[in-house]
């Protein structure tokens, strides 16, 4: 098996939707921040989002998005690979690879599918199949390191297992890739103190204008404590989200002053909106000019292809033969 001498870092988005602070945190975030440890390959799992997106526009818009948004949170786009999953089609054909060796019975414990029946969603194939093709992204590039949510875990373990029965069946030829759970940031609850998500409709968009950034952190939900009466903001939302963009030192300062009674939560929340605002205005400003040149977007993404098309090459190849596929 061929090892990259550098760890192999790799991790997919859903192109489904505008994203928010909760996916900004847990995804984009702490995968610019492993540019130095490796070689990034970073996708947009275009072919993931429509086993529920089914409009056109919106699978563009969002895909546009996405690349803009890593572009935008400082990935460093010459030295590491931003590409679409769709791009690489031989990503299909592993996954069927995989499906042949993948019981249906193992994919009907997916917390997914199981998910989506339990609350009578669409369950298309793609939904039990997904993490077939997820595993296929994986092993497609013999990826070391997959950092993901804690939501994603039992899917690469699935990935894991996927690797095991195909190896035990045509020998040492996929590598099973190590899940990386980024713990400080594992759940971001949304506005109405739910997990953030755009099926609850609870979420902060990551680069909306300052305006609505302000009306949004302005709209979560706090308790009915008088003005002059103590308030703590632990176990709240807006300490948690304060604890992420402001530092230490802020987060106790207004602690104390909450504390001291006097102050309001609208008070604390605008706060909470200028310290996000802070970290947020710099990128928004870049993301809004690359989100404006589409032109540029797509030759990252067909640079990140090419880059990725060379490994992806390869482990076909090895998995092509140890089945016994003639090479075309
Ligand atoms: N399923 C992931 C999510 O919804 C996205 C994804 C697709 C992914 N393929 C992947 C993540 C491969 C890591 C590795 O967030």
């Amino acid at each position: 098996m061929n090892r990259p001498s550098t760890p192999r870092i790799l991790t997919g988005i859903r192109a489904s939707g505008q994203l928010h602070i909760g996916n900004y945190l847990a995804a984009v975030k702490p995968a610019i921040a492993r540019q130095s440890e490796g070689e990034l390959f970073l996708f947009i799992a275009d072919l993931h989002a429509l086993t529920t997106v089914k409009d056109s526009k919106r699978l563009q818009e969002a895909t546009y998005d996405v690349i803009a948004t890593y572009v935008a949170a400082g990935l460093d786009h010459e030295k590491h690979a931003l590409y679409l999953q769709s791009s690489i089609p031989a990503v299909t054909e592993l996954a069927w690879y995989l499906s042949c060796v993948t019981g249906v019975g193992f994919l009907e414990k997916g917390h997914a599918y199981k998910d989506a029946l339990a609350a009578s969603r669409e369950v298309n194939h793609g939904v039990l199949y997904y993490p077939v093709l997820m595993a296929a992204d994986i092993m497609l590039y013999d990826a070391d390191i997959v950092p993901v949510g804690k939501d994603q875990v039992q899917h690469i373990e699935m990935a894991r297992d996927m690797a095991g029965s195909f190896n035990a069946v045509f020998g040492d030829v996929l590598k099973a890739p190590t899940a990386s759970v980024q713990e400080s940031v594992m759940t971001i609850r949304g506005l109405d103190g739910r997990k953030m998500s755009k099926s609850y409709d609870n979420t902060i968009p990551i680069f909306c204008e300052s305006g609505m950034l302000r009306k949004k952190v302005m709209s979560i939900k706090t308790d009915s404590t008088p003005l002059d009466e103590p308030k703590s903001m632990k176990n709240t939302l807006v300490g948690e989200l304060f604890e992420l963009f402001g530092t230490p030192e802020e987060w106790e300062d207004l602690e104390q002053r909450l504390q001291s009674g006097g102050l309001g939560w609208g008070h604390a929340k605008d706060e909470l909106f200028q310290v996000i605002d802070r970290e947020i205005a710099a990128p928004r400003e870049r993301y809004l000019s690359y989100r404006a040149d589409e032109p540029f977007l797509r030759a990252v993404i067909a640079t990140g292809a090419e880059r990725a098309r060379v490994v992806a090459d390869g482990v076909l190849n090895r998995v092509r033969d140890a089945i016994g596929v003639l090479p075309s």
